[in-house]
């Protein structure tokens, strides 16, 4: 299920300008990260140097008992296989239908027949709900379907770590929506190990297990979802509330004139908004690497804003928990993969639309 990577102490700059250092952090198999940062912080030069497109000055990429930077190519080649990228570009080939872009690294890196890859190809269409538009160009869909291609051709590999750099950007709320119920879904579907790109704080704050914020040339906090929303860090707290009062500024970094200004205006951070409940796979079961609303908090003693895991049908999560895993089961465990859910009222998700292209047949068999 996935697979863990563990990023030691890890710098990059290119010639003079350090773009991170000393980046430390673990993304924990099978789980949902989210990377955050101001454009520039150097976020999609983390992905690449995670697959090993691009070489760190120093530190570690742990993948197992491998370390990344340090491999010789011919691993380097192997362990990349372990990945799926969506890139920021997304990267289609134009003068290719979505079909044969899709089935572009089967044909690269396995010997599989053309039949095997049809299969192949029309199951992880069928996931992103594009199927029947296996022979449209790149130039006759939207913006939306072209993500939804690139994540496509992302999983035909079946890989462990999917990495992700702004699935949602030029997407309208809707689309963003129903693009995040997608990646949770797959999420649950495959059990690999996500870490998504994103500048949206709605999906920031609803969609992960985990969060990372790149600030000032540093990693500025990761952890769980609930450590960086309940956190009064400055930077975290601005980042995450989408507030203009903090230490970051229109160019990246507030100067000392600007912060005391906001100082004598009085600059109140304020209460913390509550901690939204996490978004749930649309078949309603629980994530294989989910944790139960309010775990982090409860074992390090915080308390949550007011109203936190109230979902906009009033329902608290946290209250309804043991309940609601004791019906629906965990993915894989409990109701058993492929088992249609149990019978009974219909499960009301924390959040979001209901999925407008569900994954077809609910967990891998
Ligand atoms: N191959 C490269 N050679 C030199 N500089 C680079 C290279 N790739 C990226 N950079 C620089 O590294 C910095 C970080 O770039 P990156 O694309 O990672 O930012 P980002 O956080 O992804 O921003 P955005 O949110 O706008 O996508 C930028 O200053 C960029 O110019
Ligand atoms: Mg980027």
């Amino acid at each position: 299920m996935g697979v863990e990577i563990r990023v030691e102490g890890l710098t990059k700059s290119f010639g003079r300008q350090v773009i991170w250092q000393d980046v430390s952090l673990t993304l924990p198999a099978g789980e949902i990260s989210v990377l955050l940062g101001p454009s520039g912080t150097g976020k999609s030069v983390f992905l690449k140097s995670l697959v090993g497109l691009l070489k760190p000055d120093r530190g570690n990429i742990w993948i197992g008992d491998r370390n990344l930077p340090y491999l010789p190519e011919g691993q380097l080649y192997d362990t990349r296989k372990l990945f799926g990228v969506l890139f920021q570009d997304g990267a289609l080939f134009g003068s290719m239908n979505l079909f044969d872009n899709i089935a572009f690294p089967l044909r690269e890196h396995t010997r599989k027949s053309e039949s095997e890859i049809k299969r192949i190809v029309l199951e992880k269409m069928e996931m992103v709900g594009l199927l029947g538009a296996e022979k449209k160009l790149p130039g006759e869909i939207s913006g939306g379907m072209k993500k939804r291609a690139g994540l496509a051709r992302a999983l035909v590999l079946d890989p462990e770590i999917l990495l992700v750099d702004e699935p949602d950007s030029g997407l309208d709320p809707v689309r963003t929506a129903y693009l995040n119920q997608l990646i949770v879904d797959l999420n649950a579907q495959i059990n690999a190990t996500f870490l998504i790109v994103t500048h949206d704080i709605n999906t920031a704050r609803t969609v992960p297990d985990n969060i990372g914020l790149l600030f000032r040339r540093e990693l500025v906090m990761f952890g769980p979802r609930e450590m960086l929303l309940s956190s009064e860090e400055p930077v975290v707290r601005q980042f995450l509330n989408a507030r203009r009062q903090g230490p970051i500024g229109m160019s990246e970094e507030k100067d000392v004139s600007e912060l005391e200004a906001e100082a004598r205006m009085g600059a109140d951070p304020g209460r913390l908004p509550p901690i939204p409940p996490q978004l749930m796979p649309s078949d309603g079961r629980v994530r294989p690497a989910q944790s139960p609303p309010g775990a982090w908090l409860r074992a390090h003693g915080v308390q949550p804003p007011p109203g936190s895991f109230v979902d906009e049908t009033g329902r608290n999560w946290i209250e309804e928990w043991p309940r609601y895993v004791a019906t629906m089961g965990p993915v894989g465990a409990a109701a058993g993969p492929g088992q249609a859910p149990p019978p009974g009222p219909p499960p009301q998700h924390p959040h979001g639309p209901k999925p407008g292209m569900p994954p077809a047949g609910g967990p891998h068999r």
